[in-house]
C-alpha cells in the first residue's frame, strides 16, 4: 500500500525505516522523501510512529513485568 503518492513510497518503506530507528515525520521526508510535496500523507506517517511507539512501550511493559514477577 501507498503512504506517498506523490512520491510512491510504501508502507513497507516507511515501516522500514521507523525499524530502523526513525522517530518523526521530519526525518522520514529526508530519508525518503515522503511528506515533501503535497504534504496529505504526513498525518499517516505520524499514526505510524506513535502506533510504533506504543507498541515498543508496550514490550517494554510487558518485559518488565516479567523481571518484576
Ligand atoms: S502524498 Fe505524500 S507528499 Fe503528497
Amino acid at each position: 500500500m501507498y503512504v506517498c503518492l506523490c512520491r510512491g513510497i510504501t508502507e513497507k518503506q516507511v515501516v522500514k525505516k521507523i525499524t530502523a530507528g526513525v522517530n518523526s515525520v521530519a526525518e522520514l521526508q529526508q530519508t525518503l522523501g515522503a511528506g515533501v510535496e503535497c504534504g496529505k500523507c504526513c498525518d499517516y506517517m505520524q499514526e505510524m510512529l506513535r502506533a510504533a511507539a506504543l507498541e515498543t512501550v508496550a514490550a517494554l511493559l510487558v518485559e518488565k513485568r516479567s523481571v518484576d514477577d
